[in-house]
């Protein structure tokens, strides 16, 4: 395991692509190699970064939050807000600052068997998970309690509507959350699920109401792309692209934005200047926190050109946390999430200091800009849960070996998340932010 992870730091740009691969006639070993070096670099894609980019801009960071994003200034009432005197409480309450309370009365808020739109991936107890205490935890802000999640009243909101989501495997499995929390007030063949290569409809007949998510790990064109077969180790963004996804996202009345892990490929991103058709292609390489910068400046110039912010709501997932090494919470060493079923109860726990460089990018930008984009920070309430990835009780790429089977740790997903679980409280966290802005 160790082998694996410093090989794939020590050539991430050095090594070709699959299919590349399997033209040179590789023994079926090597690639079998191959493709594990390859998976556990998109696993661990964020500690790789960590092992290698401690140094970066350690010391530039604060920890106070940034000012509030334009639309908290703003008197104007935004759309879907909901007037008069709702939740009074939650004036001027930072809702991501709180502690998870113990809650098995209201959680979990459907059953994982009830929701038929879960993907094998995020599905822990049909995969054997033995536990299921992760599933009744409710957030509780420090200075207001969170309006419980009205599916109904979302639903209304959407009639003859579309929200969408766009990003990575981590906004896939709130997009799921969302269409599991919707459809658990639908009635039965009332509701479908239909995917067209990147794009995933979650439709509610009677209200016309479509929830979507859109595959675009980077936002811009990148060739990781293709929804299916995008293990990519090379990692290629290509410049001012936005729009070759961008089309696909026109009329979207709630758009829900995340991009983060996949940046996360060592201290440098390369970036292509003109086509990924061109015969000699044009790349150079910037640090990490300059290509996510570009990144977050395209998405907000397509938002201005193509968003009427009169009428939709657009917000941005912050980093989804990752507990691939035990030691960032004071564990054993080589543990990772497996076998983890509390949470990290420091309130000051962080984890792994390359996030912070990206929170000040995500500041930095969203500082700058008149854009009423709505961020959902929840990487400090997510970070305490190493007890809530979906560890080994998922469905897997590749069929454990018998080596892994017998350790574990070796194979868990400490980046992704089961379902019912904690994404759940990320749509409600958006439902707030939607309806009591
Ligand atoms: C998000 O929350 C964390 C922890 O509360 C804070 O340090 C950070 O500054 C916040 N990020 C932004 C962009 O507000
Ligand atoms: C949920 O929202 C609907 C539609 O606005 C409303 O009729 C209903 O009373 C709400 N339910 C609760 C429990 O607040
Ligand atoms: C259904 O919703 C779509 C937007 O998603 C809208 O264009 C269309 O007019 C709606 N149809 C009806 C019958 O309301
Ligand atoms: C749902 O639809 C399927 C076929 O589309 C049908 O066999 C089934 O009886 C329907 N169930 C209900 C409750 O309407
Ligand atoms: C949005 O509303 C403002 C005033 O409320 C108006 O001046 C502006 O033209 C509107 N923008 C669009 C795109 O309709
Ligand atoms: C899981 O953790 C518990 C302590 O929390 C320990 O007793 C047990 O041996 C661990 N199981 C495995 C398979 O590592």
């Amino acid at each position: 395991m160790k082998q694996s992870i410093s090989a794939s730091v020590a050539a991430p740009s050095t090594l070709p692509s699959l299919s590349i691969l399997r033209k040179a006639r590789l023994s079926p070993y090597l690639i079998s190699l191959l493709i594990f070096i390859l998976f556990v670099s998109v696993l661990y894609g964020e500690d790789l970064l960590c092992i290698f980019g401690q140094q970066l801009q350690l010391n530039q960071v604060p920890d106070s939050p940034v000012s509030g994003t334009k639309e908290e200034k703003q008197s104007k009432k935004l759309p879907f807000a909901i007037g008069g005197d709702h939740e009074p409480e939650l004036e001027g309450c930072d809702i991501f600052s709180g502690k998870w309370v113990w809650d098995d009365s209201s959680r979990p808020l459907y059953d994982e068997s009830d929701c038929p739109y879960l993907q094998p991936q995020v599905t822990c107890q049909e995969h054997g998970r033995p536990d299921r205490d992760y599933q009744f935890w409710r957030w509780q802000p420090e200075g207001c309690s969170l309006p419980s999640f009205n599916a109904t009243l979302m639903l209304e909101a959407l009639r003859g509507k579309r929200m969408m989501f766009v990003g990575d495997s981590l906004n896939r499995g709130q997009f799921m959350s969302m269409a599991c929390l919707l459809n658990s007030v639908i009635p039965r063949n009332a509701s479908s699920l239909h995917t067209f290569g990147s794009l995933s409809v979650f439709t509610a007949k009677e209200y016309n109401a479509t929830v979507e998510f859109y595959w675009a790990p980077f936002l811009l064109e990148s060739n990781s792309d293709n929804a299916d077969v995008h293990r990519i180790s090379d990692r290629i963004v290509r410049k001012g692209s936005i729009n070759k996804h961008g089309k696909h996202w026109k009329g979207v009345d709630i758009m829900v934005f995340n991009t983060y892990l996949w940046w996360m490929t060592g201290l440098k991103m390369k970036i292509m200047r003109g086509s990924f058709d061109d015969e000699v292609k044009d790349i150079f390489e910037v640090s990490t926190e300059d290509a996510y910068r570009m990144g977050m400046k395209a998405m907000l110039r397509w938002v201005q050109r193509n968003m009427d912010l009169n009428r939709t709501r657009v917000f941005f997932v912050s980093m989804s946390p990752s507990h691939g090494k035990s030691i960032d919470w004071g564990g054993e060493p080589g543990g990772n999430c497996y076998n983890q079923t509390t949470m990290i109860a420091d309130p000051h726990y962080w984890g792994s200091d390359c996030r912070r460089s990206i929170m000040q990018v995500i500041g930095d930008v969203f500082s700058k800009t008149e854009i009423p984009i709505t961020l959902l920070n929840i990487t400090r309430l997510s970070a305490y849960r190493k007890d809530a990835h979906t560890s080994i009780y998922k469905k897997h790429w590749t069929r454990p070996t018998p080596e892994q089977l017998a350790n574990p740790a070796s194979y868990a997903d400490c980046v992704h998340w089961c379902l019912p679980g904690l994404q759940d409280t990320w749509n409600e966290l958006l439902f707030t932010k939607l309806f009591f802005p």
